[in-house]
Parts: C-alpha cells; sequence; structure tokens
C-alpha cells in the first residue's frame, strides 16, 4: 500500500463533495485501500466543528452507500476527518491552514487539495496555497485534483494554466474527468487491444459511423447556478465524451504508461477536423427543454427551474459531428450527443459497421440487411454487445437480429463508482486517467467554434418536451439519410 495522504477538500459542504467524495472515501475505508495514517480534512465556510462535520458526512454516505452502512467501519473512517472553517476567498485562511496542518501531528506530509469549487477559484486557491507554503514539498509530495471544466473556453483555459503553471509543476496537477474511472470507459482499451477478433475491423474499411451517447432523465436541478453558464457542450461533450472518443478512435499506445496513453488520446483530438463558423450548423445542434412528463411525472422546462434566468438560452441538450482526419477515420462520422430530462437515462457507445459489400439475399424474403452494430453500454447496463444477423429457425430464408453479449458484470461483482478508483489513482500518483493539459486544450479547440456562434445567436433556441429523445431536427447532423440516432441497446 502508498504512503499515508491528506486529503484536504476544498468545498466539502458542496454538492460534490456530499454526492461522491465523501461516499467514495468511505467505500475506500470499507475495502481497506486508505493507507494506515491518512486523513481528510473537509473545508469549509459553514459553523461547523469536527463533531458536526461528522454527524453530517454520516448521513451523506448513508444516502449513498452500497448495502448497509457499517457503525464499525464508519467510526474508523471518522476517525480520519476533521474540519477546517474558512473562507477560500480571504487570504488570512491560507497561513492558518497552514499552521494547522503542519502543527497537527495527525497530518500526513503529503497532501492532496481537492478543488470541489467553482472553476472561477480554481486559479485564486492555487495561487494562495502557493503564497502560504503549502505546495512547496519540502516534507511529502503536494498534488492538487482539479474538477471540470478547466476554464471556460480555449482562452480562460489557456489563461488558467498559465496562472496554475506558476505555482505547479504538471505532473503534481491531476485534472479529473469522472468519466474516465468508469468500468466500461477502461474496458475500451482492454476490448480494443486484448482481443484479436476486434482490432482489424477497426478502422474505416469497415466501420460507417460511430455514435456516443450521454442521455438523462434528471432535470438541472439546483445546479442552475453552474449550469445556466455552461450548457451541455461545455459540460459534457468538451469532456467526457470527446474523451470518450479519443479511447475509441486512438492508435494502440507503446504501453499503458500515463504519457504514452496520453500522447495517442491528444493525437486524436489534434486530428480532428477543426469546423468554420460557417459549417457550425451543419456540425451541431442545440435545444433545451421545455415541460414534459418523466416517468409517468410531468416535470417544469428549463426555464422554470429554480434560478434559471427566464429568457435563458443555455442549451440542456447538444450534438456534434466530428470528422477525425487520419488514415484510421477519414470517411467515418463521429456524432456525439447529450440530454437533460431525456426519454431515458444512458451512456452508450454505439459503432455501426458498413452493409455488406454484396446483396447476396436480394431476391430471398430478406429485404433489406441490417448493419452490424457494436454496443458499449456504460451505465446503467455495463456491456458489450455485437449484434449480428442470423437466419431464423423454419423453411423460409428470413433473418433476425442476435447478438453476442460479453457483459461486464455478473452477479456479485462489486460495484465501484468512478470517484473511488480516482481519488486512490491521486494517492498513489497514478495519472493516466487524468487529463495532460494539452488534451484540454485540444477539447477546447473542438468545440470553440460552435460555441462561440452559439454565444452570438442569443434569440433563439429550439426545444424539446422533458421526457422525450430531443428534437427531430437534430437528423440534420447525419451525413446519410439512412443514418439515425441509436437509443438502445436492444436489437432493433
Ligand atoms: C457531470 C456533469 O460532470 O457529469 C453533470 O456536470 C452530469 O451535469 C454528470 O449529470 C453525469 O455523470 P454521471 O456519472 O452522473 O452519469
Amino acid at each position: 500500500m502508498c504512503q499515508p495522504c491528506t486529503y484536504v477538500i476544498f468545498g466539502a459542504t458542496g454538492n460534490l463533495s456530499r454526492v461522491k467524495l465523501m461516499p467514495a472515501l468511505y467505500h475506500l475505508e470499507v475495502a481497506g485501500k486508505l493507507p494506515e495514517g491518512s486523513r481528510i480534512l473537509a473545508l469549509g465556510r459553514r459553523d461547523w466543528d469536527r463533531e458536526h462535520s461528522i454527524h453530517e458526512i454520516r448521513g451523506w454516505v448513508k444516502d449513498k452507500v452500497r448495502g448497509e452502512l457499517d457503525e464499525e467501519i464508519f467510526q474508523r473512517f471518522s476517525q480520519r476527518l476533521d474540519y477546517f472553517r474558512g473562507d477560500l476567498t480571504t487570504r488570512e485562511m491560507y497561513p492558518r491552514l497552514q499552521t494547522y496542518l503542519s502543527d497537527n501531528a495527525r497530518f500526513a506530509d503529503n497532501i492532496a487539495f481537492y478543488m470541489a469549487i467553482s472553476p472561477a477559484e480554481f486559479g485564486m486557491v492555487v495561487e494562495n496555497l502557493h503564497t502560504a507554503g503549502l505546495l512547496s514539498e519540502d516534507h511529502g509530495w503536494k498534488r492538487v485534483v482539479i474538477e471540470k471544466p478547466f476554464g471556460y473556453d480555449l482562452e480562460s483555459a489557456q489563461a488558467l494554466q498559465r496562472r496554475i503553471g506558476r505555482y505547479l509543476r504538471e505532473d503534481q496537477v491531476y485534472r479529473i474527468d469522472h468519466y474516465l474511472g468508469k468500468g466500461t470507459v477502461q474496458n475500451v482499451l482492454v476490448f480494443r487491444f486484448a482481443n484479436t477478433l476486434l482490432e482489424p475491423l477497426w478502422n474505416r474499411n469497415y466501420i460507417d459511423h460511430i455514435q456516443i451517447t450521454h442521455s438523462e432523465t434528471i432535470g438541472v436541478g439546483s445546479r442552475a447556478h453552474f449550469y445556466d453558464s455552461a450548457g451541455a457542450m461545455r459540460d459534457m461533450i468538451q469532456s467526457h465524451l470527446l474523451q470518450l472518443l479519443t479511447l475509441i478512435a486512438m492508435e494502440p499506445p507503446v504501453s499503458l504508461e500515463a504519457e504514452s496513453l496520453r500522447d495517442e488520446k491528444v493525437k486524436v483530438l489534434k486530428s480532428i477536423r477543426p469546423i468554420p463558423p460557417s459549417a457550425v450548423h451543419a456540425h451541431a445542434f442545440r435545444a433545451q427543454y421545455s415541460e414534459g412528463m418523466i416517468e409517468g411525472e410531468r416535470v417544469a422546462g428549463y426555464l422554470q427551474e429554480a434560478n434559471v434566468p427566464p429568457e435563458s438560452v443555455t442549451e440542456t441538450y447538444a450534438a456534434i459531428k466530428v470528422n477525425i482526419d487520419n488514415w484510421r477515420w477519414r470517411g467515418v462520422p463521429f456524432y456525439l450527443r447529450t440530454g437533460k430530462r431525456m426519454a431515458q437515462g444512458q451512456s452508450l457507445v454505439s459503432i455501426c459497421f458498413h452493409h455488406p459489400p454484396q446483396q447476396l439475399f436480394r431476391n430471398t424474403q430478406v429485404e433489406q440487411m441490417k448493419q452490424n452494430w457494436v454496443l458499449l453500454g456504460i451505465q446503467p447496463c455495463e456491456c458489450l454487445r455485437v449484434e449480428m444477423t442470423v437466419k431464423e429457425p423454419g423453411l423460409e430464408m428470413r433473418t433476425r437480429q442476435t447478438s453476442l453479449d460479453a457483459s461486464l458484470r455478473t452477479s456479485g461483482d462489486t460495484l465501484t463508482d468512478a470517484y473511488e478508483e480516482l481519488l486512490l489513482d491521486v494517492i498513489d500518483g497514478d495519472r493516466s486517467l487524468f487529463l495532460r493539459y494539452d488534451e484540454v486544450e485540444y477539447a477546447w479547440r473542438v468545440v470553440d467554434p460552435v460555441l462561440r456562434v452559439w454565444s452570438m445567436e442569443r434569440d433563439y433556441i429550439q426545444t424539446y418536451p422533458a421526457g422525450t429523445w430531443g428534437p427531430e431536427e437534430s437528423h440534420r447532423l447525419f451525413d446519410k439519410e439512412a443514418h439515425h440516432w441509436r437509443h438502445s441497446l436492444n436489437p432493433e
């Protein structure tokens, strides 16, 4: 096991800490993965003491725990917890924090600062940590975990990088994209490079197009303050979906070592054809949910949600077509889409293969041959399916679609959340599932032209009723008439 570490969580009373970080750290305790002597220092503005914070954290963990909360384990976990009251926007807090950490033998010298805070505050906090000497590595390593979005667009990402780059080496920065901690996402590499079967087919000679979908039934909830200035393109496509695309499209890396992996991912992003302003409408589509029905219940439209400005044209649905100009993918469109308040919540990569070159069955009852699909289910179902056409039993020549199922989960497997793996990787110093700065920059380069055009078109946005798959008009992105959005893992 690795050395003990202190996790200092900025924004510890916020949403991310409640629903993800604290439950994940507790599950690591259950799994016995937290190194002996590791501590968690929750930092927040609220007037809490240690005791009260433990009481609150217990409630958050209880809400999210897998199975039942184990009191004995929580007791052990709570001994690691501490609370530090402070306002991160005031300079005086940082020397206080420095004294607290160094005077208290309870805290390990290795420190990971987790920024579960507003993106606008990342730079300022890093600067203040530096000034207070908290980033000095004279005793123990210092790492900073930065949540997405890293910047608001290309220019602000570059500015943020310049600012934190003054105080941190690249190997101290852990830019987190929790999608990379998901089981199937990591499995993409194994499917592709540990099976001889798939790799020879994984190119323009066999693949017609690729779709990556992340849909949610939930709405914006209590996050309008953040979401309304971000929108679906920044919130999901610039980060999670483009990351997924890089894993699907990359060349085999030299090794699984962090830099080799990231080199290949960056190459993909660099090969994406820039979208000129005049082509934005042909390549991108946005919409916003209006009132509708989710699981039999009437739900409000985006504009009626708390803290959403009445005139907002922020997109809650975004889709984009990208072309990768390299030998492997030239001519294979990648369609990425995401939306809130959609018909179903799921994450799915759908890879559509070409029609067979010969229509051998033309003069039989088989009318139109279906294409093969490879489907990678990311959530809720973690699976790999290969859809094939087979003959139906009987005297006639009729076919049906069936799928070869290589499901990832079998009953009894332990489910883990992406954050568990990633929080542990930070302690281990393994950066392979974190983003290097150039990945972030090139991802911004892909979406920036779209965001620029959208930011100028502020008068109107299409709407879709909550509980649907988004406006029909998004079909205009497809290169071919016969293309359609693949909504489900079930054979079509
Ligand atoms: C987050 C986005 O990064 O990912 C949210 O900010 C989104 O808007 C979430 O709901 C989706 O991830 P998951 O793992 O909850 O499906």
